[in-house]
């Protein structure tokens, strides 16, 4: 595991970097595949620690999961395992929450531990209990558990207060076995559901309109197992839009989906950092004599400007010229990493949900903590416009959701080290 990540100052950025398969709809391919018996393949999987964490998670139910070849997962799911989640790894990865769903749907039954709070502030699970209860589940909880049961999932309409991603997600994989229609209003609109539903689809079940805010889903009473390729990750392509945005330079981000980064691609323009759809993927290049302009940003569901890439835009905003306020939309306690870039020059003060950020012409390396994945991958491209060594401890934290980090910014060109343990 990187324990450390060491940034030293280089000069702008050049070259093409590899963009992984997407987290956010990988660990949910994984959960989805406990729906069918079977053999399931699935691609382009990155190797990061939360595709482990999943793994172990479906290890210990029963299931066997290999990785024949780098970045592809063969799943084995048998016709009986054990429908529960335990909390040492719930506790290590929320995200496991998306595994309620699919059991209810093939077990009739499912006892998964109650995830706590984390450096976001509370994430509570209460728009996924609701929409299943509105389908005929019940719940119990006893000793940090939920204990879930539902002999029959029936079709409901369900209306959700918030486009929850991960409510939509477990909704969406209990609806596609239960008996009748289900509707999903005010869905998520994630690029990573509509990768989830195509997997589904090419299972056997009936999902129309994906993608968008209703999700109309049709059950059917099997699913075959299937070979599906996820969707590239368009927060690590952001990540490298990002840090030729601070380093300067251009970079061709190999296989990013342009479509999915319209808004946020518009935004780093009015930064002054350009995109351009290509061949190969998404062109991207900031002229290192052109300084970057400060904006406003507000993060909001899908297709606004995600929460992921919020640090991002504070690290892109400590170095532009003038001022922008940065206002968070979904978690509240999202601001973690400020107090580590203002140890590294960047001027910002916080109030409530908002930022307000005031560009200095440099930040100066500093040792800063990593307090999650995509702050600290925000720390790792602010160093990049930071005057002498940043050290980034806790990096373990990057190697959750981001593969080999340190070697792709290597690969373009940046000073970029990595310390390991054990
Ligand atoms: N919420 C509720 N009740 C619920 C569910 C959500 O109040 O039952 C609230 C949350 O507290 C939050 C908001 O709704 O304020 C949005 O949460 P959402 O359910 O959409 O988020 P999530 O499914 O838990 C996923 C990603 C996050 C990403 C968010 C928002 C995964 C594994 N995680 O989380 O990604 O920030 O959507 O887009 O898909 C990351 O990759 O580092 C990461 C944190």
């Amino acid at each position: 595991m990187p324990e450390r990540i060491i940034v030293r100052p280089t000069g702008p950025l050049s070259g093409r970097v590899t963009i992984g398969g997407a987290k956010n709809s990988v660990l949910k391919l994984m959960a989805a595949s406990l729906l069918v018996r079977g053999d399931v393949t699935i691609r382009n999987v990155p190797r990061i620690v939360d595709v482990e964490i999943m793994s172990d998670l479906l290890v210990s139910m029963g299931v066997d999961v290999r990785r024949p070849h780098d970045h592809e997962l063969a799943i084995h799911v048998p016709d009986d395992i054990v429908p529960e989640a335990p909390y040492e790894l719930v506790e290590r990865m929320r995200a496991s929450i998306v595994v309620l769903g699919p059991l209810l749907s093939r077990f009739g039954r499912a006892r998964v531990a109650l995830p706590g709070g984390d450096d976001f502030g509370p994430r509570p699970i209460d728009m996924h209990l609701r929409g299943l209860e509105a389908m005929g589940a019940t719940f119990e909880n006893a000793h940090g558990y939920i204990e879930a049961r539902a002999d029959q999932l029936l079709g409901a309409r369900v209306m959700l207060e918030f486009p929850s991603v991960g409510a939509t997600e477990n909704l969406l994989m209990a609806a596609v076995r239960a008996k009748g229609t289900t509707v999903i209003d005010n869905a998520a609109r994630e690029p990573e559901i509509a990768d989830l539903a195509s997997y589904l689809t090419r299972m056997g079940a009936h999902i129309v309109g994906a993608g968008s805010s209703t999700i109309e889903i049709e059950g059917v009473e099997e699913l075959q197992p299937v070979d599906h390729t996820a969707v590239p990750d368009r927060i690590e392509a952001t990540t490298f839009l990002a840090a030729v945005g601070v380093a300067g330079g251009e970079a061709t981000l190999v296989g990013a989906r342009p479509e999915h980064m319209d808004m946020v691609s518009q935004k780093f323009g009015d930064m002054g950092v350009r995109t351009s759809p290509c061949g190969e993927g998404l062109w991207v290049s900031r002229p290192p004599d052109q300084p970057l302009r400060s904006v406003d940003v507000a993060t909001l569901p899908y297709p606004g400007i995600a929460t992921d890439y919020k640090p991002l835009f504070v690290a892109l905003l400590a170095l532009a010229d003038g001022v922008g306020i940065v206002t968070e939309n979904l978690f509240a306690g999202r601001f973690r990493y400020v107090d580590e870039l203002v140890r590294m020059g960047a001027d910002i003060r916080t109030e409530g949900h908002h930022a307000v950020v005031r560009g200095v012409p440099r930040l100066s390396g500093a040792p800063v903590r990593a307090p999650d994945i995509r702050a600290g991958a925000a720390l790792v491209v602010a160093a990049l416009g930071a005057e002498g060594e940043t050290v980034v401890t806790d990096a373990w934290h990057i190697a959750r959701g981001y593969e080999d980090f340190a070697g792709k910014l290597r690969g373009l060109g940046a000073d970029v080290t990595c310390e390991h343990t054990g």
